[in-house]
C-alpha cells in the first residue's frame, strides 16, 4: 500500500473527460468512490466502472458531503466550475478542477480568496492543465531552467483541432453563455500558454491578439450533444455564433528566477477549424545555444536543434531525457505514452502532494495559475477588441 491508496476520489460530470480521470486514478490505485451527473448518465457510468456511490440529478453537494470522498474532481462544463469548487472547499475537500477554473476572472478570484481565507488549513487545489506532465514538457522545462539552450529568445507555436470545422459541429463550448467568451483560445489556447509558462518559469505579462469567427452562423442539433459527437442525420436549427473559431496571440513573458528567460516573446496560432489537425499542441522554443521543437501528436519525441552540431531527436525513456523527470514516465523508450498518461502523471503529482500534507511548491497548476489563465483570456479578448497590447493584471 502507498499513501495514494488511502485517498478516495469523487467525480462530478460523466462526459468526455470524466472517464479519463476515472481510468487514470484506477491506474494509480486511487479508489473512485462516487460519481455525480444526470440521473441516467451517473447510473450508467457507475455501472460501467463499478463506482459504489451514485449522485443523480447533478447533486454535487451530496457528493462533496460524502464521508467516502477526500478529493473532488470537477469535470462538469465550465459554467459550473466555480460554484462546485467553492462548495467542495467549504466541505474541506481537496479539489482537482478541470480547466478553465471559471468563466470570468471575477468568479475565479473567489476561489483564490476562499483558499487564502482558509490559511494553513486550506485543502490542496489544482486546475487540470495536465500538459505540464508530458515527460517532453518536463524535459524542456529542465533544459531551459538549467541553461542548456542558453538565453531564450522566442517561442512560436500552435494548438490546432478540427472537430468544430463544419458549421454543423456543435458543443456547449461554442456558446459564450456556457463555455465563456473565449472559446478556441480559452478551451485549448490556455493549455499552450500554461505549458509555455511552465517551461519558461515565468508568466505572460502582456498580450496582443486578433480573434476571428469564421462560421458566423452555425447549426446545432435539437437536444443534448456529447463532446466530439458526430451530428450526421440529426435534426438541426441555426444560431448566431458569439465565440471565436481561431485566433493569433502575441505574448510577452516576464523574468524567470533562473535567469535564462527574460521578456521572452511568444506567438501562438490557435484554431478549432484546422482541417486534419486532431489535437496538435506544438511549440518551437529558440535559445542562444539551441532550440526545442515538440508536438503533442508525437509526444514521445523532443527535437533538439543545434547550430554547430547535428540536430538530435531525444526519445522519452532514452539518453537525453534526464533522470529528474523519471518519476513522471512509467514505460521504457519505444512504448508510447500520451494524453491519458499525462493525466495520470498530473494526478500522481496531486495525490502525492496531498499525501505529503500539501507541503512544498507543487509542479501542477494551482488555483492562482487557473485564475491567471482566465485573466489572460480577458486581456486577450480586450486586446482583440482594442487592436493594441494589453497588460495582464498581476
Ligand atoms: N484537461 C483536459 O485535457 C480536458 C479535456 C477535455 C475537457 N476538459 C474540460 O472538462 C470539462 C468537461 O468537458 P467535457 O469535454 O467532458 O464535456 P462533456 O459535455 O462531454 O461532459 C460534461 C458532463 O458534465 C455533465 N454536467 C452538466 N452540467 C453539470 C452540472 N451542473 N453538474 C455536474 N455535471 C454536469 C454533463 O451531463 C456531462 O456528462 C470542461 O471544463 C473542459 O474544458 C479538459
Amino acid at each position: 500500500m502507498t499513501a495514494l491508496h488511502s485517498l478516495r476520489a469523487g467525480i462530478i460530470g460523466t462526459g468526455f473527460i470524466a472517464p479519463v480521470h476515472i481510468e487514470a486514478l484506477r491506474r494509480l490505485g486511487v479508489q473512485v468512490t462516487a460519481i455525480c451527473g444526470s440521473s441516467a448518465n451517473a447510473a450508467k457510468v457507475a455501472a460501467q466502472w463499478g463506482i459504489p456511490e451514485v449522485y443523480g440529478n447533478y447533486d454535487y453537494r451530496a457528493l462533496c458531503q460524502s464521508p467516502q470522498v477526500d478529493v473532488v474532481h470537477i469535470t462538469s462544463p465550465n459554467q459550473a466550475h466555480v460554484e462546485q469548487a467553492l462548495f467542495a472547499l467549504a466541505q474541506g475537500r481537496h479539489v482537482l478542477c478541470e480547466k478553465p477554473l471559471g468563466m470570468t476572472a471575477r468568479d475565479t478570484a473567489q476561489v483564490v480568496a476562499a483558499l487564502k481565507a482558509m490559511g494553513r488549513r486550506q485543502p490542496v487545489f489544482s486546475v487540470n492543465y495536465m500538459c505540464r506532465f508530458f515527460p517532453a514538457i518536463l524535459q524542456a522545462r529542465a533544459m531551459v531552467q538549467r541553461g542548456d539552450l542558453g538565453r531564450i529568445i522566442q517561442v512560436q507555436g500552435h494548438f490546432f483541432q478540427d472537430w468544430l470545422l463544419e458549421p454543423t459541429d456543435f458543443n456547449w463550448r461554442v456558446l459564450a453563455s456556457e463555455g465563456g467568451k473565449l472559446r478556441a483560445v480559452g478551451d485549448i489556447g490556455t493549455h499552450w500558454i500554461d505549458a509555455i509558462s511552465f517551461i519558461l518559469g515565468s508568466r505572460a505579462q502582456s498580450v496582443f491578439a486578433h480573434l476571428e469567427t469564421f462560421h458566423k452562423t452555425r447549426q446545432r442539433p435539437v437536444g443534448a450533444v456529447q463532446t466530439f459527437q458526430n451530428n450526421a442525420g440529426a435534426k438541426m436549427r441555426s444560431y448566431r455564433v458569439d465565440t471565436e473559431d481561431f485566433g493569433s496571440v502575441l505574448l510577452r513573458f516576464g523574468r524567470a528566477s533562473h535567469g535564462f528567460a527574460d521578456a521572452v516573446h511568444a506567438n501562438a496560432s490557435i484554431s478549432q477549424v484546422a482541417a486534419g489537425h486532431k489535437c496538435s499542441l506544438s511549440f518551437n522554443l529558440q535559445g542562444t545555444k539551441g532550440s526545442l521543437q515538440w508536438d503533442l501528436q508525437q509526444p514521445n519525441e523532443l527535437h533538439l536543434g543545434l547550430r554547430h552540431e547535428p540536430n538530435r531527436v531525444l526519445h522519452r525513456g532514452a539518453p537525453g531525457f534526464s533522470e529528474d523527470i523519471a518519476g513522471y514516465s512509467d514505460y521504457p523508450a519505444g512504448h508510447a505514452e500520451g494524453f491519458s498518461d499525462a493525466h495520470k502523471m498530473q494526478y500522481r503529482a496531486l495525490y502525492e502532494h496531498i499525501a505529503r500534507g500539501g507541503r512544498g511548491k507543487p509542479l501542477f497548476a494551482t488555483a492562482a495559475d487557473g485564475h491567471h489563465e482566465v485573466q489572460l483570456c480577458e486581456a486577450i479578448l480586450q486586446s482583440s477588441k482594442l487592436g493594441r497590447w494589453v497588460k495582464v493584471p498581476k
